[in-house]
């Protein structure tokens, strides 16, 4: 596939198997649009609107918003967008059938990661609560101390990201989310990620790319 030619793409995979870090490196070389779910929610949340106080609960504690909520949100993020990441939507078969109601899809790329990787990198993960830009004390670290790189403020930690939601998150991703994973065989890339980021990425541009 050509760098410019239309790229409709789902990022699909646990939580914290590295989605929002490999779309937000896509993106930057590509015409690519972000459209990350979870962001928007969040950025709703903090900002206390009507969306956001629907939310709070369901996304504080590590469950699903419910579909109808997701599905008009979707409609009207991608708004005749040609090209654009889907990181984080949809999570649920209703939400797929409803996705292709609104537009087409051309690739699905699974994030594959193990269980024990991810509940030790989202402890590490730190937020900018400004730029949303994602960071790890262990793997991705700021120059400064808990200070974001780009807008100098300083980084948090999720609410979601304590032991006890992480593996809420990771039990809903099992049973609801994971059923996908059969339902877009026919548009399915598998990356490993469980290797280090600059190799996932690498693997990740060759092969759309490639
Ligand atoms: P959302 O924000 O989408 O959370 P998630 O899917 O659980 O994914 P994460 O953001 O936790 O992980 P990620 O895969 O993007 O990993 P990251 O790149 O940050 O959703 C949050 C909530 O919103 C949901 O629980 C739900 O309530 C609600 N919601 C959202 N969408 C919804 C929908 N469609 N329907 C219903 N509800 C919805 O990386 C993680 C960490 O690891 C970072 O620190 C990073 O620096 C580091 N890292 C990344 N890659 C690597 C690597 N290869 N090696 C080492 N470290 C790495």
């Amino acid at each position: 596939m050509a760098r410019n030619d239309r790229q409709r793409l789902i990022f699909l995979g646990p939580p914290g198997s590295g989605k929002g870090t490999q779309a937000e490196r896509l993106a930057r070389g590509f015409e690519l649009e972000i459209i990350a779910t979870g962001d928007i929610l969040r950025e709703a949340i903090r900002n206390r609107t009507i969306l956001g106080e629907k939310v709070r609960s369901y996304v504080e504690k590590g469950s699903l918003v419910p579909d109808e909520l997701m599905l008009e949100l979707i409609h009207q993020k991608i708004d005749n967008k040609s090209s654009f990441i889907l990181d984080g939507f949809p999570r649920t078969i209703e939400q797929a059938k409803g996705l292709e109601q609104i537009t087409a899809i051309d690739r699905v790329v699974y994030f594959k990661c193990a269980p024990e990787i991810i509940v030790k990198r989202l402890s590490s993960r730190r937020v900018c609560p400004k730029c949303a830009r994602v960071y790890n004390l262990i793997t991705n670290q700021p120059s400064h101390n808990e200070v974001c790189d780009v807008c100098k403020t300083k980084l948090e930690q999720r609410k979601d990201d304590t032991e006890s939601v992480v593996r809420e998150r990771v039990k809903v991703y099992e049973n609801v989310t994971s059923p996908l994973l059969e339902f877009y065989r026919s548009k399915l890339i598998l990356i490993d990620a469980n290797k280090d980021i600059e190799i996932v990425y690498q693997d990740l541009w060759k092969a759309i790319y490639g």
